[in-house]
């Protein structure tokens, strides 16, 4: 249904990707990975016709409809949730003005109309609002506030809202960026149930391993600049590109060795009157092999280090008898809660339980009705919220956003930081707003570094990030020395860090003082996703 062929993109004189061909068949289900900033969203653009490749085609049959999610939520007005998920605001208004355009001009027999016309039908039909609640309960939604504005929820909603309008159209070929990154567990097990059982074709750039292993069946990746296909969902890559690797390497190790015994025959009896022939026809047969490429071992996890921060008094935040409510909606009441000095606590419990709201609170960034919060001695905190992209001036360059966020930082020392977080060269002149979601969060991280707080306060830090920059945070967070209070539903980066548990559910909120498997055991939660929802 979607044939790629040579495609070759270049943006701010880099090339991005080029000879790049893919094919996706009806029902096909493929995943796009890489790295951050490697141009995956890039190739989406281009796929839907809103970016001009350099060279190359994008061919697609007539007859499809494409639904895309952006990796960022587009904007809306006063539409309400409810309206779009059913495409009722501006969509069907946009599509019927569509419709009338081509049919006065005659042309009613393109693709452009076909589309057009298949998607005013699927979202004027009389089950669309039915389907619709459907998908946002599924998105977790709650009927009340099916008839809010969209513009009062958070970014991360109002990107459901678009997911669900999606989902209702039932395109043929749905094409997701990223769509686990605004979602919790539970609407993201929602969700991957749902499109197990889809009818049409996926394509979806993703960083989640879970999530592909359990849909896809093709992965492309995007290394090196070439789109390579991999037949198998997300392991299966995984372990193909590492015996790749290992054979090329072998085969390149062998015909080293094979060389080696050639020339040194060679370079022995070049002199020797009697074999001086032999010799030669050696040295021939080295110059006609072949020559096998030293492969490119797989790429590892960039080190490194938070700088020491100053160190902090032994309590870090003490909470007492905190009442929170939004409006009616009461969160916290009569909460008493001490973070102490280098613990590394994630937040779990189900959706909508408040562990934003809790962050927040810690981080000072929301007023609450009753009750204290006190910093320790000398504390500096430092809050990472959900949305990041909204915390990076768009007309700042990437190294005049740095420099703002340390006045004493010297251009080349705020370069030199830079470069260690792929941000090389020139590249440090870049606006933040060209930036890709990756780069985005990538930036934000760079920016604690150079300012390093003693209390870190992070709302899923991993959103966005690649797979090897997950590790390298990883790393640097280990050996962190400050305070660190996080939420996440990436449970190898909770395995890996957390030293507390903090159990947060109906306003109440309980410690374990122990890793995550100490959790999952003490409370009884089910395997290792499911206890990071339990209630
Ligand atoms: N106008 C521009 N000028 C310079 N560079 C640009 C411009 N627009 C995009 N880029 C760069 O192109 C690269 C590819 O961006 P893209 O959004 O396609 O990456 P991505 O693979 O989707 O990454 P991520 O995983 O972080 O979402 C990035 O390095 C981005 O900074
Ligand atoms: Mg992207």
């Amino acid at each position: 249904m979607l044939t790629i062929r040579n495609l070759k993109k270049s943006v701010g004189g880099r090339v991005l990707f080029e000879e790049a061909s893919m094919q996706i068949n009806y029902g096909e289900r493929v995943a796009l990975v890489g790295p951050n900033g490697a141009g995956k969203s890039t190739l989406f653009s281009i796929i839907l016709r809103s970016n001009e490749p350099d060279s190359g085609s994008v061919e697609r049959d007539e007859w499809t409809m494409v639904g895309f999610l952006p990796q960022e939520a587009e904007a809306v007005g006063s539409e309400t949730v409810l309206q779009v998920a059913t495409g009722q605001a501006g969509m069907l208004d946009t599509l019927e003005a569509t419709l009338r355009r081509l049919e006065e001009a005659g042309t009613v027999d393109v693709p452009e109309y076909f589309e057009a016309q298949a998607k005013y039908d699927a979202l004027s039909n009389p089950q669309t609002e039915a389907k619709a609640k459907k998908m946002l309960r599924g998105l977790g939604y709650r009927e009340s506030d099916f008839d809010r504005p969209a513009k009062e929820m958070s970014g991360g909603w109002i990107m459901r809202a678009h997911l669900a309008r999606l989902l209702v159209m039932e395109p043929d070929l749905l094409m997701l960026d990223e769509p686990t990154n605004h979602l919790d567990l539970m609407s993201l097990l929602w969700l991957q149930n749902y499109l197990k059982n889809y009818s049409g074709a996926l394509l979806m750039i993703s960083h989640d391993r879970q999530f592909m292993d359990e849909l896809v069946q093709t992965v492309y990746e995007i290394d090196e600049r070439r789109l390579i296909s991999y037949t198998g969902n997300y392991s299966d890559y995984l372990r193909q590109r590492e015996e790749n690797y290992e054979r090329q390497l072998s085969a390149y190790k062998n015909q080293q060795k094979e060389i080696e015994q050639l020339q040194a025959f060679a370079d022995k009896f070049r002199s020797v009157a009697s074999k001086a022939a032999q010799a030669q026809s050696k040295i021939k047969q080295i110059e006609r092999m072949e020559k096998i490429d030293k492969p490119k071992p797989p790429r590892k996890p960039f080190r490194f280090q938070i700088p020491e921060p100053p160190r902090g008094g032994q309590r870090s935040i003490e909470l007492e008898g905190i009442e929170m409510a939004y409006g009616k909606n009461v969160v916290y009441r009569n909460l008493s809660l001490t973070i102490e000095r280098g613990e590394r606590t994630v937040l779990v419990g189900p959706n909508g339980a408040g562990k934003s709201t809790l962050l927040k609170i810690l981080a000072g960034e929301v007023e609450y009705q009753k009750g204290t919060r006190k910093l320790g001695h000398a504390a500096k905190i430092g809050y990472f919220s959900q949305h990041r992209a909204a915390t990076l001036n768009p007309n700042n360059t990437v190294v005049a956003e740095v420099m703002d966020a340390n006045p004493n930082l010297r251009e080349d020392e705020a370069r030199g930081i830079l470069g260690s977080f792929m941000f090389r060269k020139e590249e440090v002149f870049k606006y933040t707003r060209v930036l890709s979601g990756g780069e985005k969060s990538r930036l934000n991280l760079v920016k604690f570094l150079v300012d390093p707080p003693n209390i870190l306060l992070m709302d899923e830090p991993t959103t966005h990030l690649d797979i090897l920059t997950v590790e390298s945070l990883i790393l640097a967070l280990e050996k962190y020395a400050g305070t660190l209070v996080f939420i996440s539903h990436d449970v190898h980066f909770i395995r890996k860090l957390a030293t507390d548990v903090l159990h947060v559910n109906d306003g109440q909120v309980t410690r374990y003082h122990g890793d995550y498997d100490y959790f999952i055991e003490k409370s009884g939660a089910g395997d290792e996703r499911a206890a990071l929802t339990a209630g």
